[in-house]
């Protein structure tokens, strides 16, 4: 066989899926994950202590249940002004109320807001992001919490057009870190979080098939949910790389672990009884959340992202469910398929290609998305 051809059938064996090694390796660190990681986390305390954080503001999506539920309130009661971005206003409202009660005895009141957020609609992202940078105030953390893995369902797309998985796991959280750099760079050093998955280890992308219609992969919730978390990974080493050094935003992707949360909603009630029926293994969200409150407050994060940004492979921080430095999977290492990832993102969510460059340069750029364009 010529060297023309092997060439091609690795091109071609690329755009079905991962080889057979990446992808028992891939198994192996998920099962690795759930088997041992109350044990690989034994040495970290519950809840977390968090330093006072009156100095900063915080976006959580999706804070209306699970690990983002618990996200928000302990950084509210650490002090942080906290905005809980979600598509039910109403219950984050309610949640709000129960916190100040629950909260009244130990000190004064908590600095918390709702804003509606729904990821499924991209115009809503731009609104979001909007409503946010027209207050000219600071944003120090990002948390890009709010996902999906919509178990044995079948596939769906949102009406912008986009696989449910792909919309709200990575490209709607690309399109709200992007808009939201001018929030950001104000308050410098600042931070996007990113709760990523040990799944992106499972996880492939093919940036001709973002949606998963060619039919070269069958699709199915595992297909959708885990690439989705493979191409945040991969944008996100895109993001930090082009990110300049002196804007100081460090960009780190993290594991919660496996947690017992609302995200097993779509399996059948049966299956979820035997979840919960496994507590030993699996994290509760206070125990689930720590990766995140780690990311967003540990104080050498900024120049641990500084280190890496100067190494020979810049890619961004991934921080695992014990709370440690460590790397993502080799496939989102792939520098060439990351940055065809990170063009095809920045086309599918309707911004310029050097959007980044003239966001953090202070520029307008328009985005095909928002009601206040065509
Ligand atoms: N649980 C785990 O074992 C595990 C493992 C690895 C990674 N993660 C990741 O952790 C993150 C949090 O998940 P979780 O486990 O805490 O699940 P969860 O309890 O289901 O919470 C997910 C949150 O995302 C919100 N959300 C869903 N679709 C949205 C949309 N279209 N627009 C805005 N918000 C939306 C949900 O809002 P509603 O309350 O309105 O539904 C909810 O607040 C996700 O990114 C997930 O992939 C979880």
């Amino acid at each position: 066989m010529s060297s023309g051809t092997r060439r091609m059938k690795t091109k071609n064996k690329k755009k079905e899926g991962l080889g057979w090694m990446e992808w028992i390796r891939g198994w192996a660190c998920v099962f690795h994950e759930f088997l041992f990681q109350r044990f690989m986390s034994s040495h970290l305390p519950n809840p977390l202590p968090l330093p006072p954080l009156s100095h900063l503001t915080c976006i959580v999506t999706g804070s209306t249940s699970g690990i983002g539920r618990e996200t928000a309130r302990q950084l509210a009661e650490a002090g942080a002004h906290v905005v809980m971005a979600v598509r039910n206003t109403k219950a984050a409202h309610d949640l709000i109320q129960q916190w100040q009660r629950d909260w009244s005895a130990k000190g004064l009141p908590l600095n918390i807001e709702a804003m509606e957020l729904d990821l499924l609609s991209l115009d809503s992202v731009v609104n979001f992001s909007n409503a946010w940078n027209a207050r000219l105030a600071p944003l120090h953390v990002l948390i890009n919490n709010a996902g999906i893995f919509a178990m044995g369902e079948e596939q769906k797309f949102s009406k912008d057009g986009y696989e449910h998985h792909m919309q709200v796991n990575h490209l709607a959280p690309a399109l709200l870190s992007l808009l939201l750099l001018p929030s950001l760079n104000r308050a410098s050093p600042s931070r996007i979080i990113n709760v990523n998955s040990v799944m992106h280890y499972v996880g492939f992308v093919d940036p001709d098939d973002m949606n998963v219609v060619s039919g070269r992969r069958k699709f199915s919730s595992l297909v959708g949910y885990s690439g989705s978390k493979l191409a945040q990974v991969m944008f996100s080493n895109v993001l930090f790389k082009r990110l300049p050094l002196e804007s100081r935003i460090s960009v780190v992707c993290l594991s919660p672990g496996i947690v017992l949360t609302n995200v097993a909603r779509d399996l059948p009630r049966s299956v979820q009884v035997q979840y919960a029926l496994i507590p030993y293994f699996i994290f509760s969200p206070q125990e689930g959340c720590r990766s995140s409150l780690f990311s967003a407050t540990d104080a050498q994060i900024p120049e641990h992202c500084e280190k890496l940004k100067t190494g020979d492979k810049p890619i961004c921080t991934f921080i695992s469910q014990d709370c440690k430095h460590t790397k993502p999977s080799e496939e989102a290492q792939s520098l060439e398929t990351a940055n065809r990832v990170w063009e095809k993102t920045v086309e599918m969510i309707g911004l310029p290609l050097d959007a980044l460059e003239r966001l953090i340069q202070g520029q307008e750029v328009q985005c095909r998305y928002g009601t206040h364009q065509e």
